[in-house]
């Protein structure tokens, strides 16, 4: 019988980050002054971000070594489980070998807490006193409230509107760990009270959210603000996923021949995969591994979006980031995976699928939830809805595996647990999501307010 709960010793959990950058054939291009639209300097950011993290986000060194009190928040929670999942693979008659990395073990039941942990330590290190982000689903926003109580901070958290409904235990949690949370739009921030104006009932977006956590740090002297994906120093924090799969796979001797992972803003996915990727651009990969982002259909944004300069808010106050848009005014529909409704994508992340080193693909939210339905009666974990893209990808991998009769080795990040989704999940249960497939008129619109950079 195969291993099926591969534990790491947390004596052997990772010690320092892996940043892809310095692997990089071609260098990312550089973020654009929101103003200026000039290469952004790092002091352009001391009014929102800790200088140790500008650093991080610009650094080219391979390895960047953890600091001691973050390991030890880390190992709170600390290697996280990989695991084969052998029912499922029984179920779908496969041949195929599935793997899931589970995140949904950390305090606030996702990956995010890799990162949140990292920046509140940063910032306080730093002398602020509260953090303010932007929260979708509320997963982020929960873990970065852990990580500030953690760390003996405040957190302020605008939570977009329609989460805000949804998903009311989430708000619970985050005011549980000393957060405090807005329905954004709000009446808080200027930027908040614009949109308002123009739209009452707006049912909120992360572009808009960043807006209001932006707006609120950089007016404030002792608030950084804290972004939960996107940037590279986020995406490098989440490499202790990738990393420890490394060695667990290592500890099984088996490879995966494809990695699926969920991209919102690109966060679990690039923790997950660089590492492999690192390795494979490096020539030191046993395997031509192949990575696969997957994104829900009312939200395209590697598949259906435009890879040139956007910003990563409504209100413009972002920097430019070269990257998959959708322009940044799109206001996705209100599907269930809240926090894969953003219209950018992580610069990494984007300028890997544009040279074709990773591939990507979207799926609606029914066939998403029947996915996660089986994950559940096989695996026995409700995942998160976000994380159920990744298991649907992967599903159909291993269906072509079984058509074709090949043993392969598929890995899934599954980046969170859907506890705190079951609201959805009634709704799947009771046959009443809805598929939104983005019409091309109002992604020909979102597209047509993209700013012309010329570098
Ligand atoms: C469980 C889960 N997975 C995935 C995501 C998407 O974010 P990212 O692409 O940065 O991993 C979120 C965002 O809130 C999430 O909560």
């Amino acid at each position: 019988m195969p291993e099926r709960r591969i534990i790491l010793p947390g004596a052997k959990m990772p010690t320092a980050w892996y940043n892809i950058m310095a692997d990089m054939p071609n260098k990312p291009a550089p973020y654009l002054h929101p103003g200026t639209q000039e290469p952004l300097t790092p002091d352009a950011l001391t009014p929102i971000f800790p200088m140790s993290l500008i650093e991080q986000e610009v650094t080219q060194q391979r390895w960047v070594d953890m600091p001691g009190e973050v390991i030890d928040a880390l190992l709170q929670y600390r290697t996280t489980p990989l695991i084969r999942a052998l029912r499922l693979e029984q179920a779908l008659g496969t041949p195929a070998r599935i793997y899931y990395k589970f995140e949904g073990q950390s305090p606030t039941g996702s990956h995010k807490s890799n990162t949140a942990i990292a920046q509140a330590y940063y910032n306080k290190q730093a002398g602020m006193k509260r953090l303010a982000t932007e929260t979708g689903a509320g997963q982020w926003g929960t873990a970065l409230c852990h990580a500030c109580t953690t760390f003996g901070m405040d957190c302020t958290v605008y939570m977009v509107k329609v989460s805000f409904h949804q998903k009311p235990y989430r708000k619970t949690l985050m005011r549980l760990w000393g957060g405090e949370v807005f329905a954004s739009p709000s009446e808080q921030t200027q930027a908040g009270r614009d949109v308002l104006a123009k739209d009452p009932d707006s049912l909120g977006s992360l572009g808009i959210a960043i807006s209001e956590a932006v707006e609120d740090a950089a007016t404030h002297a002792d608030t950084n603000y804290a972004l939960g994906s996107v940037l590279n120093h986020v995406l490098m924090h989440q490499t202790i996923i990738g990393l420890e799969c490394l060695e667990q796979f290592d500890m099984v001797g088996d490879y995966p021949d494809v990695v699926f992972g969920c991209c919102g803003g690109g966060s679990n996915f690039g923790g997950l995969v660089f590492p492999f990727l690192g390795r494979k651009l490096r020539g030191e990969a046993t395997k031509q591994t192949r990575f696969v982002g997957v994104e829900p259909a009312a939200c395209p944004t590697l598949t259906r979006g435009e890879y040139r300069f956007d910003y990563g808010d409504v209100a413009k106050m972002t920097p430019l980031v070269m990257m998959y848009t959708l322009g940044h005014n799109f206001m996705p529909a209100g599907i269930h995976a809240g926090g894969l409704r953003y219209h950018g994508m992580s610069a990494l992340v984007s300028q890997f699928v544009h040279e074709g080193d990773i591939e990507a693909i979207a799926y609606p939210q029914n066939p998403v939830f029947q996915a996660a339905d089986l994950f559940a009666k096989t695996e026995g974990i409700v995942p998160a809805p976000e994380s159920a893209h990744a298991i649907k990808g992967a599903m159909d991998e291993a269906l072509r595996a079984k058509a074709t009769g090949a043993e392969t080795a598929i890995l899934i990040g599954l980046s969170g647990h859907g506890f705190l989704d079951l609201g959805a999940y009634e709704s799947y249960l009771d046959g009443k999501l809805v598929d939104f497939a983005l019409p091309e008129d109002e992604l020909c619109a979102a597209l047509g307010e993209l700013p012309e950079i010329t570098l």
